[in-house]
């Protein structure tokens, strides 16, 4: 398996998209509210992206091998939707807690990022699976230098997940991304310390841990792409593209409107 390398000047480009895709959520942020309808978001989002950032919705028709195109430019899974649930006229109402995913494509580079949102008054149990899946993620993150491996990241994810009670969806992982949606590698969010491809300047992929407050077997819900937990256990995700730098690791979905990163992450900044 070949994992592209990213020159200085793609990672410029990549740079450019990965904000312009954290912007579509901080625009959308005001909106996350009870009666509002995931198509009303996706509208919103669309018209942003198409109108105000001149940038491309990349879920809008992608088919994969073995997938219909998908239907709407955002994914908005809801609860027990794990991924690609797809926006529909259903508002979300006090307690939900939503994620909404969002890939850009701008001068020909992909941005890919995904954050959640909790509607109205959640549970603590619904806030605190959002909250520790945010830092699974960048539990994740931090791991990304020359030289660490691909198992390294998810080794980390996983054991925080586990040992805060949770599990850790397998079957859908982050993923290379570039001129593609979707490239090598895969970047699987459990796994072995020391195993998998070694990481090298110039490597860029997603980090996006999908985290269920239950078991982790999944389901497909029926419309050929939503993914639920199999026990109906909530499911909460984040996700952001990160590029390997020469001493560790830059993320390139970052905005004004992103959430703090975690304390440990900003002592390992400032340290
Ligand atoms: N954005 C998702 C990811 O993180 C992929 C969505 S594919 C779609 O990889 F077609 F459902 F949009
Ligand atoms: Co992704
Ligand atoms: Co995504």
């Amino acid at each position: 398996m070949t994992i592209a390398i990213k020159t200085a000047a793609d990672i410029d480009g990549m740079r450019i998209a990965g904000r312009l895709a954290a912007e579509v959520l901080d625009m959308l942020t005001p909106h996350m509210a009870p009666g509002v309808t995931t198509q009303a978001l996706d509208k919103l989002a669309h018209d942003y992206m198409v109108n105000v950032q001149q940038t491309i919705p990349a879920p809008l028709n992608y088919a994969p091998p073995g997938y219909a195109p998908y239907p709407k430019s955002i994914c908005t899974s809801i609860n027990h939707q794990i991924c690609h649930g797809i926006p529909n006229d259903r508002p979300l109402k006090s307690g939900d807690i939503v994620n909404i995913d969002i890939t850009v494509i701008k001068d020909g580079w992909h941005g890919d990022t995904s954050r959640m949102f909790i509607i109205g008054e959640a549970s603590i149990a619904a806030k605190r699976l959002c909250q520790l899946s945010y830092e699974a993620m960048w539990r994740g993150i931090v791991k990304v230098r020359p030289g660490a491996r691909l198992g390294d990241i998810g080794h980390s994810i996983q054991t925080f997940a586990e040992n805060n009670g949770f599990s850790v969806v397998r079957e859908f992982c982050g993923h290379g991304i570039g001129r593609k949606f979707h490239e090598e590698p895969q970047v699987l969010h459990y796994g072995k310390p020391g195993t998998l491809e070694v990481l090298m300047p110039g490597m860029v992929f997603t980090i996006e841990p999908m985290v269920n407050a239950g078991r982790r077997e999944i389901r497909e819900a029926g419309d050929g792409w939503t993914i639920v937990t199999k026990d109906r256990s909530l499911s909460a995700q984040w996700e952001h593209t990160v590029a390997v730098t020469d001493t560790g690791y830059e993320v390139l979905t970052l905005s004004a409107g992103s959430p703090a990163l975690p304390a440990f992450v900003r002592e390992s900044v400032t340290a």
